[in-house]
């Protein structure tokens, strides 16, 4: 059974939660013809809106309001507490899990939660406010995020559906302890027996199936704790680079870097890309009405538009401070020594700011639902 974390840091939830849809100047289609769209107004970024290119690199474009890190440093102190499950451990000079040390090979450090927390507003952005696509109805009242990193998205919807009980389960103790007395955390592998009770209505996993080990197994035991009815979903970027006018060149930086992280992901028993089964992954657990929706997330302040400009903003910076983060562990595991590490994050820093290559990642969310005469 998980523990409960005890980190200090207050909610920040507050920042767009609740936010009033923007009204969307692009077409919403489905990406996938046979699948039903999840939701009513998509948003801005979503599917297979085209991006008009145009946007340039302006520095100061984006007030420090817009995502200000010194606002938040003072909210994301660890506490150690004195065991284990509390412990940390460091590679490189990044902090890590300590609890079920070594299954999870991303750093937990303030320079990562600050990231995720980044990440979360950079979501807000591209979805119109949305936390997820998947129709729960209003009135759920189990809630389980798989994986909840700083609780961010777990507070938001304790906030947002009070009548709601919210659980976040993570490995790592990187939860604020004040947050909405509906929200609880604790430590725990997601991959581990379930021991996080039953009749869940809502499954949430965002930015977590590419670091699973067993997808699949983990949707069944999923399966096996939710209410018939009940749903999941999964959102996750697919770790690649697209673009829809062939601006990419063959031997771009970013796109050799998606191809190293594919191959340092396999060597630890996952897949980079395993946001693209998503769907698959849910029929073989067991669900059913599986919906698909994804947006883009450029790569960089080319669009035309200020709000697509903003989310590339994100973006970029989200992946620039994933480079000394997969610097620590993955690339030397490749067999990269340091300076060749540095010359080659510096030719992917400076690919970003090509505003002739109009490239964006797709992040990709996937609900289910459990059979409502399952067992
Ligand atoms: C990329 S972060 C995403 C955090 C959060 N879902 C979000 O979107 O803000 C992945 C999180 O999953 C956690 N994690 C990875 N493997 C896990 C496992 N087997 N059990 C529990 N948590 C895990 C990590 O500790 C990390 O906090």
């Amino acid at each position: 059974m998980g523990s409960p974390t005890g980190s200090k840091r207050s909610s920040r939830s507050d920042s767009l939660a609740g936010a009033a849809p923007r009204s969307s100047p692009v077409s919403k289609s489905s990406p996938t013809g046979n699948l039903e769209p999840a939701a009513e107004n998509l948003g801005l970024l979503h599917g297979n809106a085209v991006i008009e290119p145009g946007g340039s690199d302006e520095d100061g474009e984006f007030s420090p309001s817009e995502f200000d890190a010194e606002s938040i440093s003072d909210q994301s102190d660890s506490t150690s507490l004195g065991s284990s499950i509390y412990d940390h451990s460091y590679v490189n000079g990044r902090r890590y899990h300590r609890y079920r040390h070594g299954r999870y090979p991303i750093p937990n450090d303030e320079a990562e939660q600050h990231r995720e927390d980044m990440l979360h507003t950079m979501m807000l952005e591209a979805t119109d406010g949305k936390l997820f696509y998947a129709p729960i109805g209003d009135y759920p009242q189990k809630i389980i995020d798989l994986g909840t990193g700083t609780g961010i998205w777990a507070m938001e919807m304790g906030d947002r559906y009070i009548g709601a009980e919210v659980l976040g389960l993570d490995l790592s103790p990187i939860q604020p302890t004040w947050v909405p007395p509906n929200v609880t955390f604790l430590i725990d592998d997601v991959e581990a027996e379930w021991l996080n009770g039953d009749d869940w209505d809502f499954v949430h996993l965002r930015n977590m199936i590419p670091v699973m080990k067993s997808p699949v197994g983990l949707l069944k035991q999923a399966y096996d704790h939710m209410k018939p009815g009940g749903w999941v979903e999964l959102q996750d970027v697919d770790g690649d680079v697209h673009s829809d006018d062939n601006t990419i060149p063959e031997d771009w930086p970013l796109k050799k870097f998606t191809e190293y992280m594919l191959e340092a992901f396999a060597k630890f028993g996952t897949n980079a890309h395993a946001a693209v089964f998503g769907g698959q992954y849910l029929a073989e657990a067991g669900f059913v009405n599986i919906q698909h929706n994804y947006i883009k997330l450029p790569y960089g302040t080319w669009p035309k538009d200020k709000i697509m400009r903003l989310v590339g903003m994100y973006y970029r910076t989200a992946c620039e401070d994933f480079f000394p983060a997969v610097g620590a562990i993955h690339f030397p595991m490749l067999g990269w020594e340091k300076t060749e590490m540095e010359v080659f994050f510096m030719q992917c820093r400076q690919a970003m700011r090509d505003p002739k290559v109009h490239a964006y990642g797709k992040m990709h969310f996937w609900s289910g639902q459990k059979p409502y005469n399952a067992e």
